[in-house]
């Protein structure tokens, strides 16, 4: 887990939505890389569902396989190759079946996808879901689709995701697609287009909706949380010449985060991700003064030297970022925080990769998430930066980053013992199905023996007395 990110979940990768009887065609739609393709993946299950399509977790006996893909590093786009060779040579036999490919891998290849893989029938990237019906059509008529035009403000607002996958308790939902930041390794701008903010009264309905469905906690999902801004719709590059009274009564994250704590009080709220360049403090204040907002917050970093930052496109220091964590600090003081980091990202001298340590040191996250440097084709930094640091080197830098970021993970957990935590309980243990899985509010996973009297969805307090290095062990009190 501590090498993966929070949001491109290794035990997720390649999980297929759950069995849903009711159509005459069968789909099966496996999904990798972020929560956003997950979240996705349910987009493209509602708008199939209409078409007459039901999942299936057999690809055996489907119809439709559409695998919902992820760019962000070459070896996520080598497993969706691997993959798209084994459902190949169910083609082989049984050539009435169609295979698609979604989302990052789509967008960044387009028409060249069906040069590459010749068995594929239709590539759509993440903007384009809404064109699927029409697209199948075609497919269907023997020929190839393609669409993989970004859109300026599609937001899929109006779509209730059917929620497959999960476990009846916790939920995403989107309030921003797309990336305007242009940090110069990231390939999410060019694969899921321009920053746009979804309306926030579809996203309060959708929170209500979920809080009568039985829902405990939402995460509010998006590239970028803190840069939402709501004006009436449109790009957020164009905000500027938006009219004055738009401009006058936009919404920004703090605001929103606020409006969905007050619409569903007694639920969880959690969000992801955030960006030091555009957290406020007014994010920080309205954390501290809700409940029911979790406090925890994933805030990459990527390096801890400004000269790295500044190559990286980053738009902060490694001051202003330290100035921030200590304001996370005073205003929310029990706040856990988490992190993304690269390591052997183009030029990366051995000083620079120190200053990374000697930050972590600073902070001593809660949890983190290593990444050794992926150069990315069409990204800023593939034109104009070279590669240049040996893989050995960018593996061992990413171990050190790792065993230090393991100690400060043990030490935050054993501070955590002899305490009482609010865990929502989200399902069984994976060890034992006589114990409980949940986390506290703080994102810090906790076990605990059942008791017969608690079930799935109830908040409940556990007396933490134990831990390994990634969860509480406890008993309810
Ligand atoms: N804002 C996004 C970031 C998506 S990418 C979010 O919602 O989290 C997730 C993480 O992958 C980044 O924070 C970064 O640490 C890592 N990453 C992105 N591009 C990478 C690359 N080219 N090589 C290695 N890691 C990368
Ligand atoms: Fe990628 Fe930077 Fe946006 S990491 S998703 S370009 S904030």
């Amino acid at each position: 887990m501590l090498t993966e990110n929070k949001i491109i979940l290794e035990e997720k990768q390649g999980e297929v939505l759950q069995r849903n009887n009711d159509g005459d065609k069968k789909l099966f739609l496996e999904s990798y890389g972020c929560q956003m393709n997950f979240s996705d993946s349910e987009i493209v299950a509602s708008i199939l569902e209409k078409e007459g399509y039901s999942t299936t977790t057999s690809f055996e006996e489907a119809d439709l396989i559409l695998l919902n893909t992820c760019s962000i590093r070459e070896k996520a786009e080598q497993t969706v190759r691997n993959r798209l060779s084994q459902f190949n040579q169910v083609k082989a036999k049984n050539p009435a079946l169609m295979i698609g490919v979604l989302g990052c891998m789509a967008e960044r290849l387009k028409d060249k996808f069906l040069e590459e893989e010749h068995l594929i029938d239709l590539v759509v990237g993440p903007d384009a879901y809404r064109d699927l019906p029409h697209l199948l059509e075609k497919i269907e008529g023997g020929k190839s689709a393609v669409n993989v035009i970004l859109s300026k403000d599609e937001t899929y607002a109006d779509l209730n995701p059917v929620r497959l996958g999960g476990n009846g308790v916790t939920a995403f939902v989107s309030i921003t697609r797309g990336c305007d930041n242009m940090c110069t390794f990231c390939v999410v701008p060019f694969t899921r287009g321009r920053e746009r903010s979804r309306d926030p009264h579809s996203i309060i309905n959708e929170c209500k909706d979920l809080q009568q469905k039985g829902y405990k906690e939402i995460t509010l999902l998006g590239q970028n949380v803190d840069s939402y801004l709501w004006y009436g719709g449109g790009l957020k590059k164009d905000f500027k010449s938006a009219s004055a009274m738009q401009q006058a009564s936009a919404i920004h994250f703090s605001q929103l985060l606020e409006m969905v704590a007050l619409a569903v009080p007694d639920i969880r709220i959690r969000f992801s991700t955030s960006n030091p360049q555009d957290m406020t403090t007014d994010v920080l204040h309205t954390m501290a003064k809700y409940d029911n907002i979790c406090k925890y917050i994933h805030l990459p970093v990527q390096s801890g030297s400004t000269s790295v930052l500044a190559r990286m496109n980053r738009k902060h220091t490694r001051e202003e970022y330290v100035e921030l964590i200590d304001n996370v600090r005073k205003i929310v003081p029990e706040c856990a925080i988490s992190h993304d980091m690269i390591t052997g990202f183009c030029d990366e001298t051995e000083e620079e990769h120190q200053e990374t340590l000697s930050l972590m040191e600073y902070v001593k996250y809660d949890f983190g998430y290593m990444f050794a440097y992926s150069d990315r084709p069409g990204t800023p930094a593939h034109k104009k930066l070279e590669d240049n640091v040996p893989e050995e080197i960018k593996k061992r830098r990413l171990q050190e980053i790792i065993q230090l970021q393991q100690k400060h993970s043990k030490e935050r957990m054993q501070a955590q013992l002899n305490k009482i935590h609010e865990v929502l309980i989200e399902g069984d243990s994976k060890k034992s199905n006589s114990d409980w899985y949940g986390r506290n509010s703080q994102n810090a996973v906790v076990v605990f023996p059942k008791t017969g009297e608690e079930k799935i969805g109830d908040l409940v307090l556990v007396f933490a007395s134990d831990c390994t290095s990634a969860t509480l062990l406890g008993n309810k009190i």
